[in-house]
């Protein structure tokens, strides 16, 4: 559901390193976005696909004070038994990739990010800016990447929605929740590293909450 291509995915002439990371990629974005819209079941079967991903051969031994981790989490997130508590997965599982880059100064690239549109709001466009700012923050976290991390946080932080969602929405829709987004987002700008995966989760659990409160949950992302 999210535009951002922050690397080529092409695959074939990949080192298998890379191929390995783009998988954990696709599949821990898709295990968010399943979130976000509101899917436990669908959250679930990526965790489960990224917990069964094969290691390569050849890494270095250190690695598994990363990979360990990174697999428990994820077959608890295959078993996540509501969205809170999957949402918090997630963002501890992010949080373990976020290590791991910062340590062995791998992750995403950033070049790719400078094609990325700047957020703007149009009429009956409300959940774009969400998105920006979410898939900006996603970037920042996974990349340990400060500058990516506080554009997307300090963008929410505005409260660009207060205003546009107030009387508008229909009375079955929980505006209030939108709050705790800006509550998130103020908080997640100081943040230091070690706490942004978990405010990632807390930030998708909101998401997924307002978006499970609509009766006839069938608009959603
Ligand atoms: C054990 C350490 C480690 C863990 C854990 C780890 N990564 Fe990586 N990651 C690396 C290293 C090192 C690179 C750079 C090497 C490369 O890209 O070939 C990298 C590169 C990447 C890239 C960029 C690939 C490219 O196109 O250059 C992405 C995307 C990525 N990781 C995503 C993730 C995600 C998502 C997770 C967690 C689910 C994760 N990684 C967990 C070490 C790790
Ligand atoms: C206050 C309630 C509320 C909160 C909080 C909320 N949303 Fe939404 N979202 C909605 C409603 C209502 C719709 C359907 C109508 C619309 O698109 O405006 C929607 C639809 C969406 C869509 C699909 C429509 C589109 O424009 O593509 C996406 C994507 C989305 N939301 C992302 C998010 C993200 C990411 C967050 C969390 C950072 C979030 N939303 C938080 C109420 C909310």
């Amino acid at each position: 559901m999210f535009g951002f291509v922050i690397f080529s995915l092409v695959s074939g002439a990949q080192p298998p390193v890379t191929a390995v990371m783009h998988e954990r990629y696709a599949l821990l974005t898709e295990a968010r976005d399943r979130i976000i819209a509101g899917d436990l079941a669908g959250a679930r079967d990526a965790g489960q696909q990224l917990a069964g991903i094969e290691e390569i051969s050849g890494i270095p031994g250190g690695w598994e004070q990363w990979l360990d981790p990174l697999r428990i989490e994820a077959r608890a997130l295959g078993r996540a038994r509501d969205l809170s508590s999957a949402a918090a997965g997630v963002g501890r599982i992010a949080g373990v990739c976020a290590d791991c880059h910062g340590a062995t100064q791998g992750g995403p690239g950033l070049e790719g990010a400078r094609d990325v549109p700047p957020q703007s709001w149009s009429e009956g466009q409300n959940m774009s800016l969400h998105r920006w700012a979410t898939d900006w923050m996603w970037l920042g976290l996974l990349a340990a990447d400060e500058g990516a991390w506080r554009r997307g946080a300090g963008e929410l932080d505005r409260k660009p929605l207060t205003f546009r969602f107030g009387g508008a929405s229909p009375p079955a829709w929980r505006p209030q929740i939108e709050q705790t987004v800006y509550v998130i987002a103020a908080a997640a700008l100081d943040a230091p590293e070690a706490r942004r995966g978990e405010l990632m989760g807390q930030l998708i659990a909101t998401c997924a909450e307002c978006h499970t409160a609509r009766t006839g949950a069938s608009r959603g992302p």
